[in-house]
C-alpha cells in the first residue's frame, strides 16, 4: 500500500502540475429529470435477502470462525486504526447479515454503536478533531458499511441515515473550502501518499444510495459533495476518464517505460477500484460515453493485465503478464466487487464470468483453507511460499509477501479481504430493472427471499455444488407468476447436452407437469423460466469440456468450467510466529490471537514433488474421486475416469474446507514431462523465456482446482509428446 521511490516522483509530477481544469459536470439533471439516477439492469437485493447454502455456507462459516471473524478481538489495525477499521466494517457487515451469525452481528453492532454514539458535534465520524488528521477517503468505507447495515436491519436505518446526513453536510463544507480532507494542504497528515485522491468516486455509491432512498431535502448538498470529490481528484491529476483509453493505458510497464500520468492509475488495487469510476459518474450524468468507457476499461485490463485466475497481475504496480510477478490479495477482493457492480449496469455475460473467475480462483488461492492465514501476493506459478532471498522481482513488495500469515507485507489485505465472499453472496441474485423478475447471476448455492413488484413474495433456493459440479437444482415458490432467469456462463455449451428441466404444479388443479429442453439463453446469456404461482422446480445441466488457453511463447493454462486447474505441488508446512509487516520482528501477543491460531507458514514442496514440467494439453483426462472414498483426501483416495460431459457432483462429495489440496472431488490428468526450469530471483523463471528440454519419461501430471493448491504452477510450457499411457492409479 505504501508508495516508494519512483512512484512518489510520478505522484509529484501529476499532483503538482497535472492541474487540468476541473471538468464541468452538469448538475441540472437531478432536479430536472424527476430525481433519477441511471438504474442498474440487474439490481442487487437488500443485504440479508440472500442466505448461503452448501459449500458456500461452509466458506462463510469458516470465515466467521477464522481470522475475519476474530480479529475484532485482538488485531491492532481493527481497534486502533481509523483507516483500517473501516475496511473491516465494510466486510464484516455483509458477513454478519449474510450468515446471520450472532457473534459477528454483535461485533458490527458494537462498532456501529460506537461510531454513531461518538459522532462529533460538527458531524465528523471518527476520533480525529483537526483538519490535519481528517481524511475523507477512509470514511467512504465507513459509509459503505453503514448503508449495508441500514438495508439489513431496519431498526437501525433512521439513526444511520441521520448520521450520514450530518456527515455529508460537514464533508460538503470541507470540500468547498479548497477540497479540505481530500487534497493535502500544508501540514495535513492524512493520506500523504495520495490513495484518497485516486479513489474519489468511492463516495458515490453510499451517497447515491442516500440520494435515492432518503434524500430528506438535502439532495443538493449530497449531489454537490459527489461532484466536489471528483473535481478535487481531477485537479490533483487523478481523473480515471483520462486513463481508461487506448492511448493512455500502459500495455506493459517497466521501470524504463515512459508513463506521464499519476502513479495512482497503475496501482493494482486502485485499478480494481478505479474500474467503478466512470460508471459511478455515469449514474449521475447519464453520459453514455462513460458506460462505454467502462467496457473499454474492462477490455484493456482483460487484454493486458488480467491474470489467469481472474485478478490483475500487479505487485502493487502492473508490469507484464509474467506469472511470477503476482498479485495482491486485496485486488481479487476489489475485482470481485467491481465486476459484480459493473455487471449490474452493463449486463454483459463475460463480466459476470470474470467475477466468478476471481471468486473461485484468485481469491481462495491466497487464503488458507481454514481462513486463518492469507498471502499478500499470490504468484500464478508459485513453487514455494516462504521468505524469498530477494525482493528484486517486485516493484514495492517485500521478499516475505508470498508467505501465508497474519500480515505478510502490508496489512491492508488483512482487513480488506473479508468483504470478498459475503459481498459476492449478496450480489449472487438480482432483480431485473422493472423489479418484477429475478435472476441468479453468480451460481453459488443459496436462498433468495424477496418481494417482486409490489406484492409478489418469492423464495428461490438453489442447491448446487457449482463450480465443482455443473448442475443446479432450483426450488421456487411465488405468490404470482414471474420471470426467473439463470445466467449461463459463456463457457457452457448450448448444444442439446445442456438442458433445463422444469416441474410446476398448477395451483388450481394440483397437476404437476414436467418439461425438459435444450438451454436457450438470450443474448445476455440468461436462460428465462416462466415461473407460475405456487411451487415449482428446475434443474440446469451444463455441458462443457476442459479448455486450453494459449499464452505467449508456447505456454498454456487449463480451465474446466469456472475453475482454473494447476499442477498440484504437495507441500510440507512449518508454522512460525507471525511477524510485523515492516520490521519483520515477531509480533507481540497484544495483536495476535490469544487462542494461538495466528501463524505464518513456510510451505515447501515435498521431496519428489515436481513443479518443473512442460505439458501436452492435447492429452487431458478428467478424473473424479470414487464416491464413498470422499472422507479421506490423502493418498488413499482412488479416482475413476469421468467421461460424461455434464459433471454431476453431489454435496456429500465436497469436503469442508474445500479450498485445500485434495478436497475438490474432480481433478485433471495432463500429459507432461519434466524439464529444466531456471530459477530467477529465487522463484520460477517466466515460462516462454527459456529453452524447453524434456528429461525422462512423460507421465500424466495431477492438476487440481487452482484455489485448492497453495503451491501450484498454472502457466506451463507446451510440448508435443507421444501418446502417454493413462494409468488411473498414477
Ligand atoms: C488550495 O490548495 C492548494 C493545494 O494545497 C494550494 O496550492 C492553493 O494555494 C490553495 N488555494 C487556496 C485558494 O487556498
Ligand atoms: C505547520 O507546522 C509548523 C510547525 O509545527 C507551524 O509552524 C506552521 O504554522 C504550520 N503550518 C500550518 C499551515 O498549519
Ligand atoms: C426544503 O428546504 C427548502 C429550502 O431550505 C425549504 O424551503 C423547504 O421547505 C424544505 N422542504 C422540506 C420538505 O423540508
Ligand atoms: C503523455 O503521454 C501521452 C501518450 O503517450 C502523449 O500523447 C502526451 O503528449 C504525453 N504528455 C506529456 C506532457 O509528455
Ligand atoms: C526475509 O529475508 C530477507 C532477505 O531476503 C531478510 O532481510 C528479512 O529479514 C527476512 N524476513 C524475515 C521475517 O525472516
Ligand atoms: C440438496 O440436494 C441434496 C441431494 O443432492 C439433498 O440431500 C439436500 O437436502 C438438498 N439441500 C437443499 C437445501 O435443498
Ligand atoms: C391450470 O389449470 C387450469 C385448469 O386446467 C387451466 O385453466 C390453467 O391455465 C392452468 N394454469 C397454468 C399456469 O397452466
Ligand atoms: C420433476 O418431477 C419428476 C417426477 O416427479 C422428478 O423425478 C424430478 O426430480 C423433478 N425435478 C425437479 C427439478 O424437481
Ligand atoms: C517471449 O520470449 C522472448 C524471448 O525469450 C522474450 O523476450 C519475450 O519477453 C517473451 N514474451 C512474453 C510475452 O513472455
Amino acid at each position: 500500500m505504501v508508495v516508494l521511490g519512483f512512484c512518489v516522483a510520478l505522484a509529484a509530477l501529476a499532483g503538482g502540475g497535472g492541474g487540468a481544469q476541473a471538468a464541468a459536470i452538469s448538475r441540472s439533471t437531478y432536479e430536472e429529470e424527476g430525481n433519477s439516477l441511471v438504474q442498474p439492469v440487474y439490481k442487487p437485493l437488500d443485504l440479508g435477502s440472500v442466505k448461503p447454502l452448501g459449500w458456500f455456507k461452509d466458506q462463510l462459516e469458516l470465515e466467521a470462525a477464522g481470522l475475519s471473524g476474530n480479529m475484532f478481538d485482538f488485531y491492532r489495525f481493527v481497534h486502533d486504526s481509523s483507516e483500517a477499521s473501516p475496511y473491516w466494517f465494510n466486510g464484516l457487515v455483509p458477513l454478519a447479515f449474510g450468515l446471520g451469525d450472532e457473534r459477528i452481528l454483535g461485533q458490527v453492532k458494537y462498532y456501529l454503536d460506537y461510531i454513531l454514539d461518538h459522532q462529533q458535534e460538527d458531524g465528523w465520524i471518527g476520533w480525529e478533531t483537526t483538519q490535519a488528521t481528517r481524511g475523507l477517503w477512509a470514511r467512504c468505507l465507513v459509509l459503505l458499511g453503514l448503508i449495508q447495515y441500514a438495508e439489513a436491519d431496519p431498526t437501525q436505518t433512521d439513526r444511520i441515515v441521520d448520521a450520514m446526513h450530518r456527515y455529508v453536510v460537514l464533508a460538503h463544507s470541507m470540500l468547498q473550502n479548497n477540497y479540505t480532507g481530500l487534497l493535502v494542504h500544508g501540514n495535513d497528515t492524512f493520506d500523504t501518499a495520495g490513495f484518497g485522491v485516486g479513489r474519489t468516486h468511492e463516495m458515490h455509491i453510499p451517497l447515491q444510495w442516500l440520494l435515492e432512498r432518503y434524500p430528506r431535502n438535502n439532495s443538493e448538498i449530497i449531489w454537490e459533495t459527489m461532484e466536489l470529490m471528483i473535481e478535487g481528484g481531477v485537479l490533483w491529476g487523478a481523473d480515471w476518464r483520462k486513463f481508461w483509453t487506448d492511448e493512455a493505458y500502459p500495455k506493459v510497464l517497466y521501470e524504463t517505460t515512459p508513463f506521464n500520468l499519476s502513479w495512482v492509475f497503475i496501482h493494482g488495487v486502485n485499478m480494481a477500484q478505479g474500474l467503478r469510476y466512470p460508471l459511478s459518474l455515469y449514474r449521475n450524468s447519464k453520459d453514455k460515453t462513460l458506460k462505454q468507457q467502462t467496457r473499454k476499461a474492462v477490455d484493456l485490463l482483460a487484454k493486458y493485465h488480467r491474470s489467469l485466475a481472474g485478478t490483475i497481475t500487479a505487485d502493487e504496480y502492473v508490469s507484464d503478464l509474467n506469472p511470477s510477478r503476482g498479485s495482491e490479495l486485496c485486488i481479487a477482493a476489489e475485482v470481485m466487487f467491481s465486476s459484480a457492480y459493473i455487471y449490474q449496469y452493463l449486463g454483459d455475460n463475460d463480466i459476470a464470468d470474470w467475477a466468478e473467475q476471481a471468486a473461485f480462483n484468485a481469491f481462495p488461492v491466497s487464503v488458507s483453507g481454514d481462513w486463518w492465514s492469507h498471502q499478500y501476493v499470490q504468484q500464478e506459478n508459485q513453487p514455494w511460499s516462504r521468505n524469498l532471498s530477494t525482493d528484486d522481482l517486485w516493484w514495492d513488495v517485500n521478499s516475505y509477501a508470498n508467505v501465508f500469515g497474519l500480515e505478510p507485507n502490508y496489512p491492508c489485505c488483512t482487513v480488506n479481504h473479508p468483504q470478498a465472499y459475503p459481498k459476492f453472496l449478496a450480489n449472487s441474485f438480482a432483480t431485473t430493472s422493472d423489479g418484477k423478475g429475478l435472476a441468479h447471476v453468480f451460481l453459488v448455492p443459496g436462498t433468495a427471499a424477496t418481494t417482486l413488484g409490489s406484492d409478489n413474495s418469492v423464495l428461490v433456493s438453489v442447491n448446487t455444488t457449482y463450480p465443482f459440479g455443473h448442475t443446479l437444482t432450483y426450488s421456487i415458490s411465488a405468490s404470482s407468476p414471474f420471470d426467473f432467469s439463470i445466467r449461463i456462463p459463456t463457457w457452457a455449451s448450448t448444444t442439446s447436452r445442456s438442458t433445463i428441466a422444469t416441474n410446476s404444479t398448477n395451483s388450481t388443479t394440483g397437476v404437476t407437469s414436467t418439461t425438459s429442453t435444450t438451454l436457450s439463453p438470450d443474448a445476455n446469456g440468461l436462460q428465462h423460466v416462466s415461473v407460475p404461482a405456487g411451487t415449482s422446480a428446475a434443474t440446469i445441466r451444463l455441458s462443457t469440456a476442459p479448455r486450453v488457453v494459449p499464452r505467449a511463447n508456447d505456454t498454456a493454462a487449463i480451465y474446466y468450467g469456472a475453475l482454473l486447474y494447476a499442477l498440484a505441488i504437495e507441500h510440507d508446512a512449518v508454522a512460525v510466529p507471525p511477524v510485523e509487516y515492516r520490521s519483520g520482528k515477531i509480533l507481540p501477543p497484544s495483536t495476535t490471537d490469544p487462542h494461538g491460531h495466528t501463524h505464518d507458514y513456510v510451505l515447501t514442496p515435498k521431496r519428489g514433488s515436481r513443479w518443473n514440467i512442460a505439458i501436452d494439453p492435447t492429452q487431458i483426462r478428467v478424473v473424479r474421486r470414487r464416491r464413498g472414498s470422499g472422507s479421506d483426501a490423502g493418498s488413499s483416495s482412488s479416482f475413476e475416469e469421468h467421461v460424461d460431459d455434464v459433471l454431476e457432483v453431489s454435496n456429500d462429495e465436497l469436503e469442508n474446507p474445500i479450498w485445500e489440496l485434495g478436497a475438490p472431488p474432480v481433478e485433471l490428468r495432463v500429459a507432461a514431462v519434466e524439464i529444466d526450469w531456471p530459477i530467477v530471483m529465487d522463484t520460477a523463471a517466466d515460462p516462454g523465456t527459456f529453452d524447453v528440454t524434456p528429461k525422462g519419461k512423460p507421465f500424466y501430471a495431477r492438476f487440481v482446482p487452482y484455489g485448492s493448491s497453495k503451491l501450484h504452477m498454472a502457466l506451463l510450457p507446451v510440448v508435443k509428446l507421444q501418446d502417454v499411457d493413462f494409468d488411473i492409479s498414477e
